[in-house]
Order: C-alpha cells, then structure tokens, then sequence
C-alpha cells in the first residue's frame, strides 16, 4: 500500500505537479522540507543579527532607512518560512527549540562579524546577491506552499542586493581612499563566506540527489555557486575592487570562470558551531526568545479570553 502510494507520489513529481499539505506525501520528503524550511526561516531571523548591529550606526538617515527596511523584511521572510514549515504539522516552538538547542542549522554566513559600514555593502552585494541565486529556483519547489513564500521573498531580496551594489559604488566612486580601502577590506572578508553559503560540493552534499529526484532542490550546490561566481566577476569588475581568488579566470572552453580552492574545513567548522560568532548569535536568539516570553503568554492569555466570549 505504502510502496504505491510513494509510486504514485513519484510520478506525480515527475509530471511536474505541486503538492500542497493536505496531499499525501512520504514521511521522508516531509521531513526533508521541515528542515529546509526550518533552517531557512532560522537564516532569515539570525541574518537580522549582524546588519541590525549597524542601524544605530548608518553613516546617514537615508542609509538608515534603508538598513532598517532591509532587517524588517528579512523579519518578515522568516515569518513566512515558519508559516511555510507549520504547514508540514511542525509546531513554531517545536523549530525555535531546534535552533536555541543548536540542533537546527542557520546559513553559515551569519556566523561571521560585521567589522565596519562596508559590511553592510558586502553582505547585500554578495550575501543577498547569493542567495537571490538559491532562492530563485526555490519558486519553483515541489511543494507549493514553500514555492509561494519564495515568490514573494525574492521580490524584495532584488531590493537588498541592489542596495549593497550602489552603497559599495558610492563608496567606491565618491569615497576617500580610506573608504574604498574599507570596501576591499570587506570584500575581501565576505567572499570566500559567501562562496561556502551554497553548500558543500555535489559529491560531498548527503541531501541533493533525493533533493532533485523530488523537485525540492532544482539546481545543484555546484552549478548555483559557479553561477554566482560569474555575476559576481563582472560585478566586481564595475564596482572597481579584486576578489580575493588568484586563480579566478575565464575558462573559454567551459564559458565560466575557473575559482580557487575552497576551505571546506572552515566551512564544516562554522556549520558545527565554531564559526567567529556562532556562539554570540545563538546567545542572542535565545536572550530574545526568554525576553519575549511574557509577550506570548500575554498574546495566549488574550486569546483565551476572546474564545471564551464567543463562547457565551
Ligand atoms: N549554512 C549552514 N548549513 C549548511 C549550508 C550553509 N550555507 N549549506 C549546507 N548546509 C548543511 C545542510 O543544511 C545539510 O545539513 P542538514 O542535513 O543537517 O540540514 C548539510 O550542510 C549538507 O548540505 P546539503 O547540500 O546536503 O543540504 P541541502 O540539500 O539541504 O542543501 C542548502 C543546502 C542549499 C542551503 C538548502 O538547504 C537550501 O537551499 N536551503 C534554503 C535556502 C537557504 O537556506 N538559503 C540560505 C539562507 S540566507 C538568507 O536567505 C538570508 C538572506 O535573505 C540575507
């Protein structure tokens, strides 16, 4: 019974269909988009972290308002992430105990500090810029209610990459030399982060193939990192700043730029906890979480009171 009812889930995903969550689905693929989901909703709130350090320090009103718009929206992405991944019968305490735990994942690249202003440039460049490249085929997932959320996030994600690009590019074409040696310097700290964010090569990555035998992963980590690292060549190129990769060079045959080596174990180090702010951004989420307690209960209390009048 089960066997054909995973044989029929199958070939539904082959034609192409989406699932939504009242359909029957196999526990494993259920339990493959909690954790993605999960962990990206995770991101999205962690990512609040290092940019919102920087909002009391915008070096104008103008830079302020934008940083600020840029932290609420990514509230807001992970609040659809969470709502995308309670869809699945996962409970918002039951994710949030995951990640104060440290048993759930967050995007490695938030685990990394955010040293001046031009940070704030490098991560929506290249920190937004990369993952506009996961998430674009994201809106086209499997399953549906996950495919939704991406729409609409990608849409404002645009926003944040073209915000860092042009900070950087005033900086760089208007900046003093002091500036524009801040930009490199950040540059110089956030590329090789932002290589890793994609994930593990294909033959070292457990999850992909089952990912894109379901049509939840539909480009490999490989493929969407070496897209990244040709948009971000030219990029770089107009900006007027080197990446930090000497072995970065067009390969004419393969009509993509050859990059240097990864260090993976810096890669695997950081996803294990021990990345330079794995442990103060952990602290941070879980402060809040036991700040915020009153105001749930509150929220719960309210909302007791309000069945119990309808009740009468
Ligand atoms: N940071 C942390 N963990 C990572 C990672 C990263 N950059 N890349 C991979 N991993 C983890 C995976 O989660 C997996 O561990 P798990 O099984 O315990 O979850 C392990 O490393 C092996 O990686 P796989 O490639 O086999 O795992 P996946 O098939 O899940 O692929 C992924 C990893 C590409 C990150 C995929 O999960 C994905 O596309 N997730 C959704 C998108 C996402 O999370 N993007 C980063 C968020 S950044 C962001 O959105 C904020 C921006 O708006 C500023």
């Amino acid at each position: 019974q089960e066997a054909l009812l995973e044989a029929r889930f199958d070939a539904r995903i082959d034609d192409g269909a989406f699932i939504e969550a009242k359909d029957w689905m196999p526990e494993h693929y259920r339990r493959t988009l909690v954790r993605q989901i999960s962990q990206h909703a995770h991101s999205e709130i962690v990512g609040m972290l290092p940019e919102g350090n920087w909002i009391t320090r915008a070096p104008t009103l103008k830079r302020k308002a934008i940083l600020l718009a840029k932290v609420q929206d990514e509230g807001g992405h992970g609040l659809y992430l969470y709502a995308a991944a309670e869809t699945l019968g996962t409970s918002r305490d039951q994710m949030l105990e995951a990640l104060h735990s440290g048993k759930a994942k967050y995007s490695s690249i938030f685990n990394y500090p955010t040293l001046t202003w031009a940070d704030v440039g490098a991560i929506g460049w290249l920190v937004d810029g990369a993952a506009i490249m996961n998430q674009v085929p994201i809106c086209r997932c499997s399953y549906a209610p996950y495919a939704r959320a991406m729409v609409r996030i990608c849409r404002e994600e645009s926003f944040h990459q073209r915000q860092g690009f042009e900070s950087l590019l005033t900086m760089m074409q208007q900046g003093t030399e002091s500036q524009k040696a801040m930009v490199q310097d950040a540059v110089d700290r956030w590329w090789w982060p932002s290589v890793m964010m994609f994930g593990p090569p294909d033959d070292q990555s457990p999850n992909t193939a089952q990912s894109m035998r379901w049509g939840i992963k539909r480009v490999s980590n490989d493929e969407l990192r070496q897209k990244f690292v040709d948009a971000a060549v030219e990029q770089a190129r107009v900006l007027g700043v080197t990446l930090p990769d000497p072995a970065l060079k067009w390969n004419e045959a393969r009509q993509h730029h050859d990059f240097g080596a990864i260090d993976w174990a810096e890669f695997w180090r950081v996803i294990a906890g021990d990345g330079p702010c794995n442990r103060e951004r952990l602290a941070a989420r879980v402060k809040a979480w036991e700040e915020g307690a009153w105001v749930r209960e509150a929220a719960l209390a309210h909302a007791r009171k309000q069945e119990e009048r309808f009740k009468e």
